[in-house]
């Protein structure tokens, strides 16, 4: 798959999670195959104003490149003038978020609530496609009456590069089952490259959306606490024991922030790394955590020697 002037030949990519989609963590899922990681969904208003919540959440290491940066938002002009911030100049693509089904996101005109305006859809990709030559990605959801095809064939008219489409519409959320079919007839009417989303956890389900005909695959929750699975999607060895991963996880984010904020941010991230290992009271220290270090000594117990604390 080529997108710019990248070309994939896997094409399995590291789709874009608010809240936990740290750089860290996308390095170490880059590092062990993924082919392109995606920035956590950023305000392109919020970009504009430098909150410096906004600057963090930019954070990226260079053996991340390449990139993608993901925006939402709803202005055409908001869009225009972010994309120019010199924060951006790192990321190789821009990815428009046309997907999130987030309350508080659609509310506000953003996210999935723009898959009713397919006008100003086509109008924030044309505007965003003045402001770079950096190749336009758009993540879209499938429509509850085939109205996404629509969808599909305009951002293409309006220049987006390729499509990202997550096979669910926006009530279904995050379950449910992912619609194959139309994720397929999607690919059958455009000509730009299409990613397929949803409920890729094995090379079963991988294979399932390739038989799409998708050009490219991006995977989420499949990836949270086992980074190794682009490895095993990929059928690399990966010789990085699960708490080396939770070590190198911690030991990144600590460049940049700080342990009162890391013992908040890193409960889940843990929490799914000991995912099917049985450890309620490692849980239970985990979900209170006040040190960090207190914690990764019994997680190393439990990795290790397979203790049940
Ligand atoms: C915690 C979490 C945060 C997410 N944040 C974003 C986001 O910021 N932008 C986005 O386009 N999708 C976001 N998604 C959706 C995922 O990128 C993906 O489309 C969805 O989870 C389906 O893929 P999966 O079945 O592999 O998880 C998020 C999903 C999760 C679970």
């Amino acid at each position: 798959m080529k997108i710019g002037e990248f070309n994939f030949s896997n094409s399995i990519f590291l789709s874009p999670m608010a809240g936990v989609g740290d750089f860290a963590f996308r390095a170490l899922c880059r590092e062990c195959g993924a082919d392109l990681s995606y920035t956590e969904m950023i305000s392109a208003k919020g970009l504009l104003h430098g909150s410096e919540k906004t600057i963090k959440m930019l954070y990226t290491l260079n053996e991340e490149s390449p990139c993608a940066v993901q925006l939402f938002g709803k202005e055409p002009q908001v869009f225009y003038e972010a994309i120019r911030k010199h924060e951006l100049k790192k990321f190789n693509i821009i990815d428009l978020n046309f997907g999130c089904p987030a309350p508080k996101i659609v509310k506000n005109g953003e996210g999935s609530a723009l898959l009713g305006n397919i006008k100003l859809m086509q109008e924030i990709v044309q505007t965003c496609k003045k402001a770079t030559k950096k190749p336009i990605g758009v993540k879209i959801r499938l429509g509850e009456n085939n109205i996404n095809y629509d969808i599909a064939k305009a951002l293409e008219e309006a220049g987006a590069d390729y499509i990202t489409v997550h096979g669910r519409t926006r009530l279904q959320g995050y379950s449910g089952v992912v619609d194959y079919e139309a994720i397929s007839k999607i690919c059958s009417l455009v000509k730009i490259p299409v990613v397929g989303n949803g409920d890729i956890i094995s090379s079963q389900t991988l294979e399932k959306m390739w038989q799409t005909g998708v050009d490219g695959v991006s995977l989420a929750r499949g990836a949270l606490g086992k980074p190794w699975i682009f490895a095993e999607l990929k059928k690399i060895k990966c010789n990085i024991s699960p708490f080396d991963f939770v070590c190198r996880h911690v030991f990144m984010l600590r460049q940049i922030f700080k342990d009162d904020f890391l013992c908040k941010y890193l409960r889940k991230h843990f929490l799914w790394y000991l995912k099917g290992i049985y450890a309620p009271d490692l849980k239970l220290q985990i979900a209170n955590m006040e040190n960090i270090d207190d914690v990764l000594r019994n997680m190393k117990k439990v990795f290790e020697n397979k203790l049940n604390i």
